[in-house]
């Protein structure tokens, strides 16, 4: 007999507002509002595909922010937030390495990798933030954290380790999301940081200065990726 379990399955293409955070497009207000979760027995093997399915989203979800905040931080140069444009610049390293991380645990899986074509819209810094955090909210309240259920219920542990580094990732940019934001509202970007690290293995994003190992994956500080300058 098939061995089912009672969870709160996630999946991907459940809800259509997945992509929205991430392409910075079509975010219909009543799209975020759709219910995206459902609650059903499934059994192991079905949690474990539609985890492989959710890590094909979020690659795709990170493959595009990664591209849009570099689009954003050129944006922010060229209207004069050098401080912020170093922002974007370290979010979109890190939004490299998670994206590099779930196509790792798909590979390890034996999934194919489709190419990613990023979608979004650049406008000014200001807008380019709101949409910032709408995105960093959307996949740190809701969409990893519903993929990390799945994954553990499909028992399937480095997706668990790439979707947890991501979302405590995610965490930290939605708030330095919102500081940037509150600094430009108030004219003060000047007091905003511009050096950044960056942790090669998680994506954990620090301003400043760095513990010396990463808060969430233990990395050695010595092998951080430091921004001082736009590249
Ligand atoms: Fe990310
Ligand atoms: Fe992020």
């Amino acid at each position: 007999m098939k061995k089912s379990i009672i969870i709160l399955m996630f999946i991907a293409s459940i809800s259509g507002a997945i992509f929205q955070s991430c392409t910075g497009k079509a975010a219909e207000k009543n799209e975020l509002q759709k219910p995206v979760a459902e609650a059903k027995e499934v059994s192991v093997e079905d949690a474990a595909a539609a985890t492989l399915q959710n890590l094909q989203a979020a690659f795709k979800g990170e493959t595009t922010a990664s591209a849009k905040y570099a689009a954003y931080s050129k944006k922010a140069e060229e209207e004069g937030f050098h401080e912020i444009a170093m922002l974007y610049h370290a979010a979109s390293t890190a939004e490299n390495i998670h994206a590099n991380n779930h196509k790792v645990v798909l590979e390890e899986a034996g999934q194919s990798i489709p190419e990613i074509t990023p979608e979004f819209t650049v406008k000014s810094t200001k807008e380019n933030l709101k949409d910032a955090i709408e995105g960093e909210s959307y996949e740190s309240n809701k969409m990893y954290p519903e993929f990390m259920i799945t994954a553990k219920a499909a028992k399937n542990e480095l997706a668990s380790i790439s979707l947890n580094y991501a979302y405590r990732t995610e965490l930290k940019h939605l708030e330095m999301y919102k500081g940037a934001l509150a600094a430009l509202e108030s004219n003060n970007v000047k007091s905003l940081p511009t050096v950044y690290f960056i942790c090669p293995t998680c994506g954990n994003t620090y301003q400043t200065t760095t513990p010396k190992r990463c808060g969430i994956s233990m990395t050695s500080t010595e092998k951080f990726i430091k921004l001082t300058k736009l590249s």
